[in-house]
């Protein structure tokens, strides 16, 4: 791999990020995120678009000073041009866009969803790369889905949720127990504390690769209105056995599926992706099937799960060494094929 330095930029939903990767090893990943959106319950585009003008300049002149280069370092820049919100991406695409012009350097579009993927190929996100082809079960607040990675930029979508993504199921359940946004990692915290086995949700019965979230978050919805009418403290008297029990259900939801495609396609090389990758029962659960199943589990470092500028950086790195350059016309755009 070449050795170039490489600034990275993520502005596709509510983080600002900026990273600097030297080869595959990432010298800086700084993120900025918006505490602006926990008042609303989610993220109100608008604000998000504005609080990304106003940290991608300290975002960035952070990520150089902490990785110690000047400017005139760096090889070439990469940015997210999709998908996500447009109004975020157009902010870092903009400023991508004038600083390669600026400095003279090369720029590359970036897929996100290939960077969440990809991020398993930085230095220091597992002690050992996946090897090709591997199955990545890509799980964020915008999608879900089970991908399988032939080669770098030779990807398939073999199964995709068709409705809400498993991160929008944690943090619209969590809506629903009066949770602050997002609520993933609160619901992750307070699971710890309960029973996974106390309440029994609706599962989706797909036939293929298929997810289904919106079942079990109407499923959530009816049970608690139905008890807090008997009891108006049903949530908060059972906040912790509710948040363990939904925890369960999702990660079945997702693991059942994922176990499926291994033993079909015969692959033991199994990833995760994306911010709920995070989850410490979804960590779990990859670890026992490692044990049970021989499966090769690959789960990146925290900081490259959740959205950053690093996975942004690494993808840029790897197009840079193809001479895959992106014309200074380009356009962010909101929806973005794998
Ligand atoms: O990848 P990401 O940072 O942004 C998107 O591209 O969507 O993922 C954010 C999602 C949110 O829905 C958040 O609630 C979820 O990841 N998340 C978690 C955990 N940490 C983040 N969900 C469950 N458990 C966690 N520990
Ligand atoms: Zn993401």
């Amino acid at each position: 791999m070449s050795d170039s330095i490489i600034l990275g930029i993520e502005s596709s939903c509510d983080d600002t990020s900026a990273a600097i990767i030297k080869g595959n090893s990432i010298l800086s990943n700084i993120a900025a995120n918006q505490a602006i959106h926990k008042e609303y319950g989610g993220v109100v585009p608008e604000l998000a678009s504005r609080a990304h003008q106003q940290n991608i300049i300290p975002v960035v002149e952070k990520s150089l000073t902490k990785a110690n280069i000047q400017q005139n370092a760096i090889a070439a820049i990469g940015f997210t041009r999709g998908p996500g919100l447009l109004g975020s991406l157009l902010v870092g695409t903009s400023f991508a866009k004038s600083l390669a012009m600026s400095l003279d350097v090369p720029l590359i579009e970036v897929n996100h969803l290939q960077a969440h993927i990809l991020a398993h190929f930085i230095e220091d996100a597992n002690p050992m790369p996946p090897k090709f082809p591997f199955l990545c079960l890509t799980v964020s607040g915008g999608h879900t889905m089970i991908v399988l990675v032939k080669d770098y930029f030779d990807m398939e979508i073999i199964g995709k949720t068709i409705d809400d993504a498993a991160g929008e199921a944690f943090d619209k359940i969590g809506k629903i127990f009066d949770l602050d946004y997002p609520a993933g990692p609160i619901i992750d915290r307070l699971a710890k504390e309960g029973n996974p086995d106390a309440f029994k949700f609706n599962k989706p019965k797909l036939d293929n690769y298929d997810y289904s979230f919106s079942g079990i978050k109407t499923s959530v919805l009816y049970f608690t209105q139905k008890e807090v009418k008997k009891d108006p403290d049903f949530i908060k008297n059972n906040i912790n056995d509710l948040c363990a029990s939904v925890q369960k259900s999702i990660i079945e939801i997702l693991m059942n599926k994922l176990e499926k495609a291994t033993n079909d396609l015969n692959i033991k090389e199994v990833a995760i992706a994306g911010g709920v990758s995070a989850n410490s029962a979804l960590r779990k659960a990859m670890q026992d099937n490692q044990e049970k199943f021989g499966w090769n589990i690959y789960i990146p470092k925290f900081e490259y799960t959740t959205d950053n500028a690093a996975m942004i950086a690494m993808v840029a790195q790897l197009k840079f060494e193809r001479g895959e350059f992106t014309d200074l016309r380009t356009t962010a755009t909101a929806k973005y094929d794998l």
